[in-house]
C-alpha cells in the first residue's frame, strides 16, 4: 500500500531530487501506443480527422492485422475494456468460441491421452474468430466515421506492404518450419524475409475490401465465410459455415475494484485477467510495498505468494460464465482474501503444493498484442487481441491472406495437464461446443480520485495478469514514469510450475541467492522477455505520457 512519508512528498516537489527518470512520449490530447509504428501511425491519423477512440481502435487493430500478423489478426479474438470520457465503463468479448462439432475430448487419443500438436497447430486448433464481429460491434455502437473512412488506409497499407523489422525477420525464421509443416504449400510467410524488405498482402487486401462493402456479414456469412470453412475443414477443422453464422461478440460489465486510492477496470470472464488482477493486489493491499522497494526481496515474496494463491484459484474456477458457474463475489470478498495469505512468512516459500483453490461456497509467447488508446475527447479504451501462439495455429489461407488462431489451446484439453503456457485448468474450462476458452488478457483503466489515470495491457499468455499488475505498481507505489513501468525488469509465478520466472539478467545474483535460500525456485531459461506492455499515463497536467515497451517494436504515437 502507498505510503509516501511527508520527507519524500518535500524532496520530490521542492527540491527536485527524484527527476533520474526517462519519460515516454509526452502529448497534449490524444495517443495510439501499439506494437507497431505502421498501426500507431494509422490509428493516430483517424483521431486527427475528428474520429474517436472506438474509430481509431477498429484502425489500429486491422492495422496490426496487416503489419504485425505474429498476433494482430482478423483469425482471433480479443477484447476491449473502455472507459469514456463521462465516466460511464463497459467491455466487448470478441473471443473465439469452439466449433459447434467440438467435443471435450478431442485432443485425447484413445488411451485420454493428450495427442501432441493437435490443439496447436492445424486446422483442428482453430476457434471461430471473433475479430471482425468486435469491431463492427464497436463500429455500431460507438463509432463516428464511416467504416470505409477508417478502413481504407489499412487497405492501403497492405497493397503498399509493410517493412519487416529485425524482430519480424527472427521470429520469421523460428517459425519457417512450422509454417512448411502445417500449411500443405508454400506461403508468403515462407519466403525468407529479412529486415527492410516489404512484404505486400494484397489477398488480405481484396479480403478487407470486401468486408469493408459488404460489412460484418461478409466475414460470418458471405463469400469470405464460405472460403473459411472450406479452407479450415480441408485442413483437418471442424469449422462450418453455420458456426460463423452464429458467432456473436458479447457486451460484459468488467470487473472494477479499488487498490489503494485507485480504481481499476479490468477484463471480467471468459477472461481470467480482471479477477486474477483484483485477487493478488487485494492480497497485497496491506504490505507497504513502497517502503520494501522496487523488486525487493520483500516484495517479490509478498507478489509472488499472492500470484501462487490467485492462479491456484484461476485454475479451478474459472471458465466462460455463459457455461459455468463463477463465484465471482466470494472470489473477490475481502475476507477471503487476506484469509488467503493467512500462512503466508516472509521466512520461506509456501510450496504450490500444499496451496490449492480456496474454498469458496459456491451454488452450484504466449503470444497477443496490447494497444492502448486515448482519444482527444477524453475517451479510453485498452484492447488486447490474440491468435493464441505466434502466428496462431500457423495455418495461413493464401486465398484470404491471413492466418488462423490457436485458441482451442486455451481450453483444458485434459483437465489437470497443462497448456502452452503450463497453465492447468479444470473442468470449468473443459471443451463444449459453443463454449468460450478461458484466457488471461487483461486489458485495464485505473482512475484515480475517479478521473482517467492510465490505459494499459500486454501480450504474455499466462504472464500478462502479473505484468499488467507489476506496471500498474511500478507507477503506482515505485513512482515511475510509464516508460520506466513499462521497461522495468519483471517476474512471474503461475502457482504451477512452482517456479519464479525472471527475466534474464535483470535481477542481481544476491536477490536470486536469497529467494532460493527461502525455498523458492528460480528459473531464467526459456524467459527471453516477460510481456509487451504498451499504456498511457495521464499526468497530473493532464498531458498523457506514453509507455511504448522497449521488448519490442512498439511505438506511441500522439498528439
Ligand atoms: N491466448 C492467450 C490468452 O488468451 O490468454
Amino acid at each position: 500500500m502507498k505510503k509516501l512519508t511527508l520527507l519524500v512528498i518535500i524532496c520530490i516537489t521542492f527540491f527536485n531530487c527524484n527527476k533520474n527518470t526517462k519519460q515516454g512520449l509526452i502529448t497534449k490530447q490524444a495517443m495510439v501506443v501499439s506494437a507497431r509504428e505502421e498501426a500507431s501511425k494509422i490509428g493516430t491519423s483517424i483521431l486527427k480527422q475528428g474520429g474517436n477512440v472506438f474509430d481509431a481502435m477498429i484502425a489500429t487493430d486491422l492495422a496490426l492485422a496487416v503489419c504485425y500478423p505474429y498476433a494482430g489478426n482478423i483469425g482471433g479474438g480479443g477484447f476491449m475494456v473502455y472507459r469514456l470520457e463521462d465516466g460511464s465503463i463497459g467491455a466487448l468479448d470478441y473471443r473465439e468460441k469452439a466449433p459447434k462439432l467440438a467435443t471435450k475430448n478431442m485432443y485425447l487419443d484413445s488411451l485420454g491421452n493428450i495427442i501432441p500438436d493437435l490443439s496447436t497447430k492445424g486446422g483442428l486448433a482453430v476457434g471461430v474468430p471473433g475479430t471482425i464481429a468486435g469491431l463492427f460491434e464497436v463500429h455500431e455502437k460507438f463509432g463516428s466515421l464511416p467504416i470505409q473512412d477508417i478502413m481504407q488506409p489499412v487497405i492501403d497499407l497492405a497493397n503498399r506492404g509493410f517493412v519487416v523489422t529485425k524482430k519480424d525477420q527472427a521470429v520469421l525464421e523460428d517459425k519457417r518450419e512450422d509454417f512448411l509443416k502445417v500449411n500443405k504449400n508454400q506461403i508468403l510467410f515462407t519466403n525468407k524475409w529479412v529486415a527492410n524488405d516489404t512484404i505486400k498482402q494484397p489477398n488480405l487486401a481484396k479480403t478487407l475490401e470486401a468486408i469493408m462493402l459488404n460489412g460484418r456479414d461478409e466475414f460470418y456469412k458471405g463469400q469470405t465465410a464460405k472460403k473459411l470453412a472450406s479452407f479450415i475443414q480441408a485442413n483437418g477443422g471442424v469449422i462450418t459455415v453455420e458456426d460463423l453464422a452464429s458467432y456473436q461478440a458479447i457486451w460484459r460489465k468488467p470487473i472494477t475494484f479499488e487498490y489503494d486510492n485507485l480504481n481499476i477496470i479490468s477484463m471480467s470472464p471468459p477472461s481470467s485477467g480482471g479477477i486474477c488482477l483484483a485477487q493478488i493486489l487485494k492480497q497485497i493491499e496491506d504490505f507497504n510495498l513502497d517502503e520494501f522497494g522496487h523488486n525487493s526481496l520483500k516484495s517479490i515474496q509478498v507478489i509472488t505468494e499472492a500470484e501462487r494463491r490467485a492462479y491456484a484459484d484461476r485454475s479451478f474456477y474459472l471458465g466462460d460464465p455463459d457455461f459455468v458457474t463463477i463465484p465471482h463475489d466470494q472470489l473477490l470478498s475481502d475476507a477471503y482474501l487476506k484469509n488467503r495469505m493467512a500462512n503466508f512468512s516472509f521466512d520461506k516459500a509456501t510450496p504450490s503444493s500444499t496451496i490449492s483453490h480456496g474454498k469458496v461456497d459456491i451454488i452450484e509467447s504466449d503470444e497477443t498484442t496490447h494497444y492502448s488508446i486515448v482519444d482527444q475527447f477524453g475517451n479510453a479504451i485498452a484492447v488486447t487481441t490474440t491468435l493464441n501462439s505466434g502466428y496462431g495455429s500457423k495455418l495461413y489461407s493464401s486465398e484470404l491472406g491471413f492466418f488462423f488462431n490457436n485458441e482451442m489451446d486455451d481450453f483444458s484439453s485434459k483437465p489437470g495437464t497443462p497448456n502452452v503456457y503450463g497453465l492447468i485448468g479444470a473442468e470449468a474450462n473443459s471443451i463444449l461446443p459453443e463454449k468460450r476458452m478461458l484466457s488471461s488478457m487483461t486489458p485495464t483503466i485505473v482512475e484515480k480520485n475517479d478521473k482517467l489515470y492510465m490505459t494499459l495491457g500486454t501480450p504474455g499468455g499466462s504472464t500478462i495478469i502479473t505484468s499488467v499488475l507489476q506496471t500498474i505498481l511500478n507507477v503506482h507505489e515505485y513512482d515511475m514514469t510509464m516508460q520506466e513501468a513499462v521497461n522495468a525488469p519483471r517476474f512471474h509465478h503461475q502457482w504451477l510450475p512452482d517456479q519464479i520466472r525472471m527475466e534474464p539478467n535483470s535481477f542481481s545474483k544476491d536477490l536470486v541467492n536469497q529467494l532460493q535460500q527461502k525455498g523458492y525456485t528460480i528459473t531464467e531459461k526459456n524467459a527471453d522477455v516477460i510481456g509487451k506492455v504498451d499504456g498511457i499515463l495521464v499526468l497530473d497536467n493532464g498531458q498523457l505520457e506514453g509507455g511504448a515497451d522497449k521488448r519490442g517494436d512498439d511505438t506511441a504515437i500522439g498528439f
